[in-house]
Order: C-alpha cells, then sequence, then structure tokens
C-alpha cells in the first residue's frame, strides 16, 4: 500500500510518500519559521496563506521524487486535528478534493497519533505494547498505547506544554522563536545548579503535568537578577550577563528534564511496560534523552526515539501513520478538520468540527 501524506497543523509543510513494503520513498519539509519569526510566534492566518501556497507545488515535487503517479497512490492522509483550524483546512481541502478526483480514500490522521507513530519509520522500530510521551509545542502526554488505534491518554499538562514552557523561558532570555532549540544550545553552557527552580507534580500523585509555576519561578529569577520591581514587566535578555542567562537556561531545562523522566518512570511503573516511546519536538532535547536513556537502563526498559527531524512536524510521520492506520481497518472519507480532537476518539462529528 502506498499512501501520500500531508501535515500542515501549525507552521511546517510536510508532505511525504510512504510504501508499505519499501517504506518512505519521498519527503518535503517548508518551515515557516522564518515568516513568524518577527512576531515572536505563529501568525495564523499567515500560516494558512503559506500552506497553501507551497503544498500543490510539493506535491508535485514529491511525487515525482517517488516516481510515482498519483493515480498509483492508494490513499491521501492528512492531518485532521488538532491543530490551528485554517492551516488544517488547508490540507484537509486539498487531501480530500485530490482523494475525490482520485477515486481514493481520504484518511484523517491525528497529529499526536503520527508524532507517537513516527519510531515506526526507523528500522530499529518498537513492538507493542509501549508507553508513549509526547512533548510538542501545543500538547504534552503520556499515552499507553497497546496497538495501532488503542491509545489510552494516562497523563496530560494542566497548563502550558512542555515546548511552550520551552519557547516561553526563550523569549524571557531574549533568545529568538522557537525558543527550544536556542535554550538548550544555552543551557550547555550554564549550571543547573545555580538556581533552585520547582520540580512542578513531582511531589503530588498521578500524571498529570503542570508548567505554568515553573515558568512563574524563572521570571521571577530573571526579575531578581535584572533588579526590576514586582509590579514592572520583565525586560527580555536585557540587563543579564551570558553567564546568568545560561544557568537560567540550565536550572530551567534540569527542572523541566527531570520532571518529565520522573513521569515517564512513574508511567512505566504503573503500566508495567518495558518500553518508552518519545516523540514530538521536545523529544529533539538532547538532555532529556540522556536522561530518559539512563532511567530506561536503570530500570531494564528501552527507550526509542525517532531522530530528530522526525520528532518536529513532518510529512513523513503522517503518510506513516495512514499506512498504518488503513491497514488495521481505519479507512472513512470525512471532510473537514478538528481543531480539537482527543487522542483515542473518532474524528469529532460534523457539527462539532468547522466543515
Ligand atoms: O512537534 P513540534 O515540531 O510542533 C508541535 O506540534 O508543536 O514541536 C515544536 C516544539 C517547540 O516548542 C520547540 O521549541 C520545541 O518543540 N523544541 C525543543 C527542541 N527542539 C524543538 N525543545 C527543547 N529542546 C529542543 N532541542
Ligand atoms: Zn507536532
Amino acid at each position: 500500500m502506498r499512501v501520500l501524506g500531508i501535515e500542515t497543523s501549525c507552521d511546517e509543510t510536510g508532505v511525504a510518500v510512504y510504501d508499505s513494503e519499501q517504506g518512505l520513498l519521498a519527503q518535503a519539509l517548508h518551515s515557516q519559521v522564518a515568516r513568524h519569526a518577527e512576531y515572536g510566534g505563529v501568525v495564523p492566518e499567515l500560516a494558512s496563506r503559506d500552506h497553501l501556497a507551497k503544498l500543490a507545488p510539493m506535491v508535485e515535487q514529491v511525487l515525482k521524487a517517488a516516481d510515482t503517479r498519483a493515480e498509483a497512490l492508494d490513499a491521501i492522509a492528512y492531518t485532521a486535528g488538532p491543530g490551528l483550524v485554517g492551516a488544517l483546512l488547508v490540507g484537509a481541502c486539498y487531501a480530500t478534493g485530490l482523494a475525490r478526483a482520485l477515486d481514493k480514500p481520504a484518511i484523517p490522521v491525528h497529529h499526536m497519533e503520527a508524532h507517537l507513530l513516527a519510531p515506526m519509520l526507523e528500522a530499529d522500530a518498537p513492538d507493542y505494547p509501549f508507553v508513549a510521551l509526547l512533548v510538542s509545542g501545543g500538547h504534552s502526554m503520556l499515552v499507553d498505547v497497546a496497538a495501532v488505534g488503542r491509545y489510552e491518554v494516562i497523563g496530560t499538562t494542566l497548563d502550558d506544554a512542555a515546548g511552550e514552557a520551552f519557547d516561553k523561558t526563550a523569549k524571557l532570555l531574549g533568545l529568538p522563536y522557537p525558543g527550544g532549540p536556542a535554550l538548550s544550545a544555552l543551557a550547555e553552557q550554564g549550571t543547573a545548579t545555580r538556581f533552585a527552580l520547582p520540580r512542578p507534580m513531582l511531589n503530588r500523585p498521578g500524571l498529570d503535568f503542570s508548567f505554568s509555576g515553573l515558568k512563574t519561578a524563572v521570571l521571577m529569577v530573571v526579575r531578581e537578577l535584572q533588579g526590576v520591581a514586582g509590579d514592572q514587566p520583565p525586560r527580555p535578555g536585557a540587563t543579564l550577563s551570558d553567564q546568568d542567562r545560561a544557568d537560567v537556561a540550565a536550572s530551567f531545562q534540569a527542572a523541566i528534564v527531570e520532571t518529565l523522566t520522573r513521569k515517564c518512570e512513574r508511567a512505566l511503573e504503573q503500566t508495567g511496560r518495558e518500553r518508552l516511546v518519545v516523540a514530538g519536538g521536545v523529544g529533539a532535547n538532547s538532555a532529556l534523552r540522556a536522561a530518559l536513556a539512563q532511567a530506561c537502563d536503570r530500570r531494564g526498559a528501552r527507550v526509542y526515539y525517532p531522530r530528530p527531524e522526525y520528532c518536529t512536524d513532518n510529512g513523513a510521520m503522517i503518510a506513516l501513520a495512514g499506512v498504518l492506520r488503513a491497514e488495521s481497518g481505519g479507512r472513512g472519507l470525512p471532510i473537514g478538520a478538528a481543531p480539537r480532537w482527543p487522542l483515542g476518539t473518532p474524528l469529532p462529528e460534523r457539527r462539532k468540527r468547522v466543515a
């Protein structure tokens, strides 16, 4: 089976062709990071327009690189949610239109399901069952994965996502958007023990996360270093020395890494699973990778990651999720997109969708 995958949920246009026998045949990725950088975050309307401009030529380019005619595809998979509604609709309308023209099925893919299946793109893919830690800019969750399509969300964030916490802290330190990779590079120059930051939710039972308290604690530290009064706004990066910024970055990263690692250990213990899959943009963080590898080693468990470019948004994971879904009987031809769509549930009814 050969599937075209289309990702347009946020600020990356991703297109790929995956073949169940031959693996990934071709892929292309266009990042809009430069377009949004001057605004310090993703501007939804600009994102939709850029997807619209890039998608059709990218599909043409990928089909050519895969040496595949559109008629030879078995299905078109697209990210149907969750994400920015306008951005989702560009991909949904294009994919379902193409599917209708070709008289092939369109497969709506859950963006977080695609993230958690991304390690299956690798030669050394995990067997089921496993626990997945999904940590991206919009989501932080722990999922017990029994098999393709059998997901139980066992922990989630009560406020900010892990990537969001990285991005906001980075902004506070005057680092460019998106802040995660920049903050993690800066952290390497710093001393993680200089500031005692909270390890959110570790003293409470359960697998949920909360990062807003950590964000506030970092803000207090930065204000103090800047000598800014309590009722004044902080000045991003302004009066901090390079060493101060690096030490804040390192202390913040250590707090978030320890929190995520302990929650993963708890999730493995609670479910009795022996495999941990880490996916989503924050999964590219090397300190997190090292800590999880150590924690899993201690328990005799194994940790699996997709390579960094499959951790962040891409078309390959959507094409692969489409193949795995279709093979397990999950076809359908809904048109539309659901900006809110709980993992492990069917695509919401049309009245709850936007089209
Ligand atoms: O999965 P993703 O590409 O997009 C979403 O679906 O959100 O994740 C993007 C997030 C951003 O918040 C970005 O700052 C973060 O992942 N990120 C990182 C790293 N690389 C990307 N955070 C920490 N360390 C990194 N190396
Ligand atoms: Zn994502």
